[in-house]
């Protein structure tokens, strides 16, 4: 039978009914209804000195998680070579515990922003293996039982699906992975361990490059639990096959998570920039939403006062949910009514 109403007064009934179900409620909350673990951010330790920042940061209804944007990198950590510097992740695994929200580590195994030691002491590869079990050991263990989940290996492809040449490439081959991944479950046996990197959030070389790997690493019974998809993002150009590519992930029975989301556009901002952008948002979330795996989501950082984004990429900006002033943006309701869509 027909609906005595208009597709139109369907669409707009549905939405309310959407809207009053979500009157009030916050990111996590949402998150949390969509069956997900969590919503989350990236925090880096010199923004814990604003007030109303960690005031924002700290409310666990809104943030479920929180990620270290830099303290728990290898430079941070074992800047000199057997001297381990764990104090400002325990700054903000003791903000999380206050706060009853997950804390995501991140990294152990990366090209960049790693200690200069390392990079240039041309180890051999039996040194190099236990240079990173000592150091994927201590960091994971260290923080053994507190962390939801590590990303153990940090962008570790080129866009084109070949193997970055870093140090640990260049020395031990492919090996790495496994070396690092056992170091960490070791380390902590409870924490999902995942690989993490960025451009892989639709279907593409990357992206089949780690399916490639992690089925191969399965096989092998090496531990691997998720795939971390970074989600640097640009307005107008989110991929459209997110979920088909978190779902193919997710067969292979692990979890998927996005770990660093912003979605940044060229300056200046404009209403019609942030409508995009909302969109975008909207759209990244309906597809983690759709994928029972895909764990959670993560911002990296919630606000364009503290985004990574003006310094590296020059022009651009303005990526993230809440405005410089704290101030929600469109993106926010986008992320919201994608949660309860
Ligand atoms: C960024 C930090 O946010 C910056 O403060 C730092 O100067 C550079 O690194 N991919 C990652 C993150 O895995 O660690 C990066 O974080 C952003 C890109």
């Amino acid at each position: 039978m027909r609906s005595p109403f208009s597709q139109g007064a369907r669409v707009l009934a549905g939405s309310i009914i959407l809207l009053c179900a979500g009157v009030g409620a916050q990111l996590d909350t949402l998150a949390k209804r969509a069956g997900k673990v969590y919503f989350g951010s990236a925090v880096d330790n010199p923004e814990l000195g604003d007030l109303p920042y960690k005031t924002l940061l700290s409310n666990a209804s809104e943030f479920g998680q929180l990620t270290a944007g830099n303290s728990l990198k290898w430079e941070t950590v074992q800047p000199v070579r057997g001297t381990y510097k764990f104090a400002g992740g325990d700054e903000i695994l003791a903000l999380a515990k206050q706060n009853r929200q997950l804390f995501r580590g991140h990294t152990c195994v990366w090209h960049s922003q790693l200690a200069a030691w390392v990079e240039a002491g041309k180890f051999s590869a039996k040194d190099l293996t236990a240079i990173i079990e000592d150091h994927c050991g201590r960091l994971v263990g260290h923080y053994k039982g507190e962390m939801y989940s590590w990303d153990v290996v940090n962008e570790a492809f080129e866009d084109d699906g070949s193997y970055r040449k870093s140090v640990f490439y260049n020395t031990l081959g492919t090996q790495y992975f496994e070396t690092a991944l056992r170091a960490a479950r070791k380390a902590d046996p409870n924490t999902k361990l995942y690989l993490n990197d960025y451009n892989v959030e639709g279907i593409n070389s990357k992206s089949d490059a780690y399916y490639t790997l992690i089925k191969s690493l399965i096989a092998k019974k090496v531990p691997i639990d998720g795939f971390g998809v970074q989600g640097h993002l640009i307005v107008g150009q989110v991929p459209t096959n997110i979920r088909e590519n978190f779902q193919r992930f997710a067969d292979l029975g692990i979890d998927v998570a996005i770990t660093e989301l912003d979605i940044r556009m060229v300056l200046p901002v404009t209403p019609e920039k942030l409508e995009q952008q909302k969109r975008d948002y909207a759209a990244v979330i309906r597809a983690c939403k759709a994928v029972k795996r895909c764990v959670g989501v993560t911002v990296w950082d919630y606000t364009d006062k503290y985004s990574w984004i003006p310094s590296v990429f020059k022009g651009e900006g303005a990526a993230l949910p809440w405005d410089e002033n704290l101030k929600k943006k469109p993106a926010y309701d986008g992320i919201a009514s994608a949660w309860l869509s």
